[in-house]
């Protein structure tokens, strides 16, 4: 397993996957070309696929401004950041002071809700913005808030991303509109990768989260308007199944960890005119029921 590469934890980061869509990539002919997540979060596959030089350049959208600002702080400026992680104190009232700030962002400077958003995602537990302080606010637990706010390690890894700023694009939109307006002016040579919210355990992880109406309206616009070859992951709920039934698909067990750890399955979906790598060489995930047959679908 590859050592993170994203400076921001994510509960489900898809980093694990980058083998897989590398080999996506060269099924399709799309080695140096560009790789696009319309719902980036920590982006670990974007970021592997870049450094081990399988794509020249990444498209980050998050559609949550912490997310984004996050990834445009680090970008502009990454000596500034990185002397904050350095200098920043480790304790239960600067926890507040960047809870108070991602309150109110609109108040506060890009900068500063970019390190809050990185601050609270690195001492929370499972990196959820908007949950509690790994060890409670009483510090009292095995583990405390420092456990994952390893300085050195983070400096390295912000520093990494932004020696690449030049092949990096961030945005800030609704995956919709991203799809709309920016993923139609990249060229033929471009993989999508949508990882959109789950369909079912979404609303406590993330800040942004879809309703029913949402993944229907996205399956539409997925499979209608991208002219790309794209792939999409999601948990394999029977209702994102059938949004998807005409479409190729597996689906594989993941180990997550946010909040309790549970197995969870998750499906893959592949527009039509992918090429499919061969499944025996795909056990670096675990696929359960692996249907890769044109011809099959998963009901
Ligand atoms: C499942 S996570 C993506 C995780 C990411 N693949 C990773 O490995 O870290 C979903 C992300 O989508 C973002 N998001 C939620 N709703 C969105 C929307 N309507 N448009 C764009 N991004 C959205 C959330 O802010 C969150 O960062």
């Amino acid at each position: 397993m590859a050592l993170s590469k994203s400076p921001l934890r994510y509960p489900g980061g898809k980093q694990k996957l980058a083998p897989f869509i590398a080999e996506i990539l060269d099924e399709n002919n799309l080695v140096n070309g560009h790789y696009v997540e319309p719902y980036a979060g920590g982006a670990g596959a974007a970021l592997e696929l870049l450094l081990s030089k399988k794509v020249n350049s990444i498209h980050l959208n998050d559609s949550s401004y912490a997310i984004y600002a996050f990834w445009h702080s680090i970008l502009t400026d990454p000596e500034r950041f990185c002397r904050s992680i350095s200098s920043t104190s480790m304790n239960v009232d600067e926890w507040k002071i960047h809870k108070e700030i991602l309150k109110h962002s609109s108040d506060h400077d890009i900068f500063d809700v970019g390190f809050s958003t990185f601050f609270l995602n690195r001492v929370n537990r499972s990196g959820v913005l908007t949950g509690g302080i790994i060890g409670g606010q009483a510090q009292s637990g095995t583990w405390k808030m420092d456990a994952r706010f390893t300085r050195n390690d983070l400096i390295r890894r912000v520093e990494t991303v932004a020696k690449n700023a030049h092949s990096i694009s961030i945005s800030n939109l609704d995956a919709e509109e991203y799809i709309m307006k920016n993923t139609k002016l990249l060229p033929d040579n471009t993989l999508i990768y949508f990882d959109p919210p789950y369909y079912e355990k979404a609303s406590g992880l993330y800040l942004n989260f879809y309703r029913k109406d949402d993944h229907s309206r996205l399956a539409e616009v997925i499979q209608n308007e991208v002219r790309q070859k794209w792939v999409l992951s999601y948990d394999s709920a029977d209702q994102i199944l059938s949004l998807y039934e005409n479409r190729r698909s597996f689906i594989y067990d993941l180990q997550y960890n946010a909040s309790t750890v549970y197995k969870g399955k998750e499906v893959f979906v592949f527009c039509d005119t992918l090429n499919l790598p061969d499944k025996s060489s795909l056990s670096y995930i675990d696929i359960e029921l692996a249907k890769m047959d044109s011809s099959i679908h998963i009901v």
